[in-house]
């Protein structure tokens, strides 16, 4: 059990008060609730407990099936969960083939240039239709690909990464989408755990007002995948520009070749929807960790695909007439869930916008809002911080009307929340904070927006059938309104869980379930609480508010980032003997990495280091992981077993009180570390956040 230091006691981290005012209520209004998808008072006790697991047939229903399912779940290879087994279906036809008889002249996607003087281009179901065929149709017979093959991508916010995710789907290929902010050989390091022998890129593409050279990196990326063992044959390159090549980088003779020159011999073809069965396998999504390697995580067909289509339709609220704009990027969970996958099954339009929300000026994201008629609004803390900074006034300068608005990916601070509510919400929009997970597939916990009050800063209840619990590090359940802060859990299975961590299934018993499931043996799913790695609160009124990460990821930007990756790369760097990465808190970023290295013996402290290792951890993860600081200290705080003490480290950054730190071998390091980073006088420490209070713990 972890402990820590309040004042001179130390005191376990279960008896650690949280000091958090309540906040007041905010109440859905009236023109919001007429028209909602779900306003049934109803609904909870639909999907109680005992009406569970069958009450997620009623998400199921929303979609389409080849074959309906014989059994609704399937427990017998705990915690390997099998939805809607026996059941097929195709992810393709539902997003697009099925909406086609009523709704082919609709737009299923907006897409958004960063150049404002560029077209908006609007792309129909039927456009939609015809391209994907003809993509799938490329896919199989160009590139040679089947189902159950993987493919990654590397493709920045444009519809071409939509369109080969949804031809992908049609003909059971596997897709990998890697962010494409991150690096040449971040992306490498997941060709290869994927094993794909093909790879899927763009030229370049618009970000902060320049056209990037995207290219670049798949050369990198497909150096790193060999340098790993994985040979790539093919790197297809669609153009951001049809007419001209984005990129300086040559295009390799035999391995390299434009997706749009290719698609030529594919003009008009017709790929028939493959019946998958509800269990293959849809997607990889490659997440960060508690060990250094990012893990895969496989998202099914059947299951993740009711999950979101149900929580689209009833959580974001989204009716047919609706214009849908989520600005996350389609590189992380939230893009696949709630930009692609979700608001396509159930027919609606959805925005993508290509580069950044404050591009030009503060007024874009509501110039597009405005154009477009924008009424649900999606994105995270981070971007609100940012756009409240750039243009505090801004929103209220241009006609949209939200009627939604959701939040995702960190915690948010009231204060922040009421600027969304009143400036950007014109206090009309219904807020949703929504907690999830890439590994959950889709919304954990969130209000219903017609059905239940707002709480700035909390997420809310569990969605109807998802059963959140907080455990202390026994295993006990803290009850509602214990005041104190524990391991946020879900009870039992729901249809988007994730179904394994590619090519490792062991490490998804133990990172997601061995803590607290009591016996591995049992096939109840009773037996198998869901382990989220979030530490959370759960107040009286039944809300959960969730503080962040327990283990040693640091969530920047809504972005889950290992410090053990980050660590890896400082290392790189030849003059560095030892590195420790510990989170800072962001104004904007909510937050920031900031590095700590020693440097080998007779090595002097240049100002060089520091920006190689920002270089390193640029190169090796992506512009995400830049760190805030780098600092070089004489040695790293450590145990006497030789460990480096990295919550010392954050303390010492966030101005937080250090602890004990007797028991180090080396104390006297500690303060020569705080009078390098804080300064001679005495510094005046403060509480910190709970996350970062309990970075580091663990060690
Ligand atoms: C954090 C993003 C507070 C949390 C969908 C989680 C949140 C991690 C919220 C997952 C929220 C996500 N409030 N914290 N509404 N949503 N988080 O895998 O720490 O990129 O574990 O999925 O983001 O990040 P991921």
């Amino acid at each position: 059990m972890s402990t820590q230091q309040i004042g001179t006691r130390e005191v376990s981290e279960d008896e650690i008060a949280v000091h958090w005012k309540e906040e007041s209520y905010f109440e859905p209004g009236p023109e919001f609730i007429k028209q909602a998808n779900l306003s049934d008072p109803n609904v909870r006790k639909r999907f109680a407990l005992e009406n569970f697991p069958e009450c997620f047939t009623e998400y199921a229903d929303l979609l389409t099936w080849d074959r309906r399912w014989d059994t609704t779940l399937d427990t017998s290879d705990p915690p390997f969960w099998k939805w809607f087994v026996g059941g097929k279906l195709n992810a393709s036809f539902n997003c697009i083939d099925r909406h086609l008889a009523a709704n082919k002249n609709k737009a299923a996607v907006i897409f958004v240039p960063e150049p404002e003087a560029m077209a908006t281009e609007a792309i129909t179901y039927q456009d939609l239709y015809v391209r994907v065929n003809e993509m799938a149709a490329l896919l199989r017979d160009f590139a040679g690909l089947k189902a159950g093959d993987r493919v990654t991508l590397h493709l920045p916010m444009v519809p071409e990464l939509p369109i080969t995710m949804l031809a992908c789907a049609r003909i059971g290929v596997v897709h990998s989408e890697v962010f494409g902010g991150f690096s040449g050989e971040a992306c490498g390091v997941r060709v290869a755990d994927s094993g794909s022998r093909v790879m899927i890129t763009m030229d370049g593409y618009y970000r902060n007002g320049k056209l990037l050279d995207h290219k670049v990196n798949a050369d990198i990326a497909v150096e790193t995948a060999a340098k790993e063992g994985q040979h790539v044959e093919k790197v297809l390159v669609w153009k951001r520009h049809p007419d001209r090549y984005s990129s300086t980088t040559a295009m390799v003779a035999g391995r390299d070749h434009f997706v749009n020159e290719v698609l030529d011999d594919y003009r008009g073809q017709k790929v028939a929807p493959l019946a998958m069965d509800s269990t293959a396998p849809l997607f990889l999504m490659y997440t960060s960790g508690t060990t250094g390697r990012p893990k895969g995580c496989q998202h099914g067909t059947g299951g993740y695909l009711s999950y979101v289509a149900g929580t689209s339709k009833y959580i974001q609220d989204i009716h047919p007439e609706d214009v849908y704009w989520c600005m996350a990027d389609i590189g992380w969970i939230t893009g696949h869930s709630y930009i692609v996958y979700g608001p396509l099954a159930v027919g609606a339009t959805s925005v993508i916008y290509e580069g950044v929300p404050t591009y030009p000026d503060a007024g874009r994201a509501w110039r597009i809002a405005e154009r477009l008629d924008v009424n649900i609004f999606h994105t995270s803390p981070t971007t609100i911080r940012m756009l409240r900074r750039a243009g505090p006034l801004e929103p209220a300068k241009y006609q949209y009307h939200f009627k939604h608005m959701t939040t995702v990916g960190e915690p948010i601070e009231p204060e922040v929340w009421r600027w969304f509510y009143h400036v950007v919400g014109k206090d009309e929009a219904v807020i949703v904070d929504t907690w999830w997970q890439t590994e959950t597939g889709g919304f954990l916990c969130s209000t219903i927006p017609a059905l239940e009050r707002m709480k700035p800063g909390s997420a809310g209840p569990g969605l109807p059938g998802i059963y959140p619990v907080i455990f202390d590090e026994q295993g006990k359940e803290m009850p509602a309104g214990s005041g104190r802060a524990g391991n946020i859990c879900i009870r039992n299975p729901w249809p988007g869980i994730m179904q394994t961590i590619w090519g490792d299934p062991a490490r998804m018993v133990k990172t997601y379930y061995a803590k607290y499931c009591k016996n591995l043996e049992s096939k109840s799913w009773s037996d198998w609480p869901y382990f989220a790695g979030d530490g959370a609160m759960l107040a009286e009124d039944g809300y959960f508010r969730v503080l962040g990460r327990v283990d040693d990821v640091i969530n920047v930007a809504g972005h889950r980032l290992g410090t053990k990756e980050i660590e890896s790369a400082c290392l790189t760097v030849e003059e560095v003997a030892e590195a420790a990465v510990v989170p800072v808190v962001d104004e904007i970023r909510g937050r920031a990495p900031e590095v700590y290295v020693s440097l080998k013996p007779g090595i002097e402290a240049t100002p060089d280091i520091p920006a190689k290792v920002v270089h390193a951890i640029e190169t090796t993860i992506g512009k995400i992981g830049r760190p805030r600081d780098v600092r070089i200290v004489p040695d790293m705080p450590k145990t006497r077993s030789g460990k480096i003490m990295r919550r010392v480290l954050a303390a010492i950054s966030n101005s937080m009180d250090v602890g004990d730190i007797t028991t180090l071998a080396n104390p006297d390091v500690v303060e020569q570390i705080r009078v390098q980073v804080q300064g001679q006088e005495k510094f005046v420490t403060r509480d910190g956040p709970e996350d970062i209070k309990q970075f580091g713990q663990q060690e």
